[in-house]
């Protein structure tokens, strides 16, 4: 422990005296309170400390302990279905504590010591490790099976391990003899410091995408397990239920949702929905494979960078495990926000708009513990995804937490403030977004969906485009102007988006549209403009085929359960005997 006194107090920086023997990223107290921070920077015997509380009331010559270990977090059974603050205290402990008000220096631990789990052992007597190794299987949740692993920086051969029974996280479950002879304890959990990405034996390029049951992602934009993607976007253009939406429905095993800088009852939405919505695949509560990290705008704002390695930590240990892991930040501007106030108050070099100079840096290490990934210890694959949303004043993409971001991320979902305003949601921009997994994923497409799922696609986002320059074009000379078979390009994209692109996240059956049905929804649209391109070069007049009642049995498709699938399947017969009757009308005539 270094001890030295507080010099000075500015806002969340406090910078001590005496601290010439602590280190970079060090965890301190700071006064009698004990109020967590981290030293942010070191000159002589001068460290600086961001500190995770309210420094009010603090004052000059108060004591500042250095533990001189790094700000970590408790990784193992318990962290399923919990709901953290920035620096991993639970937030029902801390409220028991001090009633509704976050009160400061609460000591409490990320996981709960006394409670009892059914452990199974899975390594054996004699066996050579290495980190990331299991040790043994724990039944966390209903629908997680915690996987206690060797710690990352522990190897050697085990000498022993516990057999089954009903133990507390704090009991030695394992002993292995490291290289040196020494006999090293292993307990169900361990501690990593949240700045260290934890090691990995290999990364790969996604294979597989993330379904999210919104069909403009999986559609058009899609993710892949493992990957990167941002959500930018000007306020309320749908930032927060485009992640909110990804954390309830992506096929993903286990969900980290880190909630930086936003209001308060953005979480409470979060905090109250969870515990109630289902599980689509298992029926139970969401909640059971869920980690909240909760850093509201009324929290202090150094705590904000803290929720950011606080979330991503939890979810690369998930990941160690061999699960595929999805986490959404909302927003990293509020981090990255966090990061120019601190600089500022260092009086470092500002660079674009006062954020640090080294503010690409920290995004781009964030994103780059993304991965799918061939885990430590054993033939795992496992992935984490992050989502991030990036809130860029009055939605200027030149802004350089965007730029930062951009360069990183692989995925971009541009939330247009025109499609917002018009209620087009979400608000997806289908000519500036764009997915770079889309090659990669194509492979999986062609042997899940069929060969014809990429090319229906193309065609779709094809038809799009030319939309926009037509209705440039009709703009200038008028509708009527446009050829019949252009007059039906305007239909068709319309159609897409009105009846494909638009979903409401808040209708029971809308909000969610598994691939299957994403994928008969569009070959009845495709269809619908194919038959009516053969009616029109037949000679056939559009009115007369955009008036016809098909038109509603398109739109209704959104709301067809997925049970009855069989009846979208139907409409395209449908189409096809609508559009021959007026064929057939056309020539007795
Ligand atoms: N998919 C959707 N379906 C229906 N309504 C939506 C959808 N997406 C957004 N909305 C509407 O837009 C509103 C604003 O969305 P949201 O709160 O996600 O915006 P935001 O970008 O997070 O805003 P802020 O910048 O304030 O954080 C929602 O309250 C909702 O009414
Ligand atoms: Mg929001």
């Amino acid at each position: 422990m270094i001890k030295g006194t507080i010099d000075k107090i500015a806002g969340p920086l406090v910078v001590a005296d005496g601290m010439n023997e602590a280190r970079m990223y060090d965890l301190v107290y700071v006064s009698d309170y004990g109020l967590i921070g981290e030293i942010i920077e070191l000159k002589g015997n001068k460290a600086s400390i961001q500190v995770y509380e309210e420094t009010g009331g603090l004052k000059p010559g108060d004591p500042v302990t250095a533990t001189g270990e790094p700000l970590s977090v408790e990784l193992g059974p318990g962290l399923a279905s919990a709901i953290y603050d920035g620096i991993q205290r639970p937030l029902d402990e801390i409220r028991r504590e001090a009633g509704d008000w976050i009160t400061r220096g609460i000591s409490i631990r990320g996981l709960d010591h006394e409670k009892v789990w059914e452990w199974s052992p899975v390594a054996e007597k004699g066996l050579k490790v290495e980190g990331g190794e299991i040790l043994g299987e724990v039944p966390e949740t209903k629908l997680i099976t915690h996987r206690v692993m060797v710690p990352p920086e522990v190897s050697g051969e085990i000498t022993w391990v516990i057999g089954a029974g009903s133990y507390n996280i704090d009991t030695v479950v394992a002993k292995v003899r490291d290289m040196d002879g020494e006999t090293v304890e292993l307990r169900m959990y361990h501690n990593w410091p949240v700045r260290k990405p934890r090691p990995i034996a290999e990364k790969r390029a996604p294979e597989e995408p993330l379904i999210t049951g919104q069909r403009v992602i999986d559609a058009f934009f899609p993710l892949g397990k493992g990957g990167t993607a941002c959500v930018p976007g000007p306020f309320g253009s749908g930032k927060t239920v485009i992640q909110h939406q990804l954390a309830k429905w992506a096929d993903a095993e286990i969900v980290v949702y880190v909630g930086c800088g936003e209001r308060g009852n953005e979480m409470t939405d979060v905090l109250q929905e969870f515990p109630e919505l289902e599980d689509p695949k298992s029926g139970e509560p969401l909640i059971l494979r869920t980690i909240l990290v909760a850093n509201t705008s009324n929290m202090p704002v150094a705590a904000r960078e803290a929720s950011v390695y606080t979330g991503i930590t939890i979810g690369e240990y998930f990941r160690d495990m061999g699960y595929s892991v999805a986490l959404m930040a909302d927003s990293t501007s509020r981090w990255a926000e966090a990061m120019r106030e601190m600089s500022g108050r260092l009086e470092e070099m500002p660079g674009e708009e006062g954020y640090p100079a080294y503010l690409g840096t920290r995004i781009a290490e964030f994103y780059e513990r993304a991965g799918n990934v061939i885990c430590r210890g054993g033939d795992r694959n496992g992935a984490l995804t992050v989502v991030g949303a990036v809130s860029p004043a009055g939605g200027d993409l030149s802004d350089p937490v965007v730029q930062a971001t951009l360069r990183v991320v692989k995925v971009f979902w541009s939330l247009q403030a025109r499609l917002a305003y018009a209620r087009h949601f979400p608000a997806i921009g289908w000519l500036d977004s764009y997915s770079l997994y889309t090659d990669n994923l194509k492979e999986y497409y062609d042997e899940t969906l069929g060969e014809n799922w990429v090319a229906m696609m193309k065609e779709a986002i094809a038809l799009l485009q030319l939309e926009a320059n037509l209705l440039e074009i009709a703009r200038l000379v008028g509708a009527e102007s446009l050829s019949p078979e252009d007059q039906l390009i305007l239909y068709t994209a319309r159609s897409l988006r009105e009846d494909f692109l638009h979903q409401n996240a808040f209708h029971d059956v809308d909000t969610y549209a598994s691939i299957v049905k994403q994928k008969i929804m569009m070959e009845v649209i495709m269809h619908t403009h194919g038959e009516m391109r053969k009616a029109i070069r037949g000679g056939v007049s559009p009115r007369e085929l955009f008036d016809l009642p098909l038109k509603e049995e398109i739109t209704r498709m959104r709301y067809i359960p997925e049970k009855d699938l069989a009846s979208i399947e139907a409409i395209m017969e449908d189409v096809t005997s609508q559009i021959n009757d007026v064929i057939e009308s056309e020539q007795t005539a």
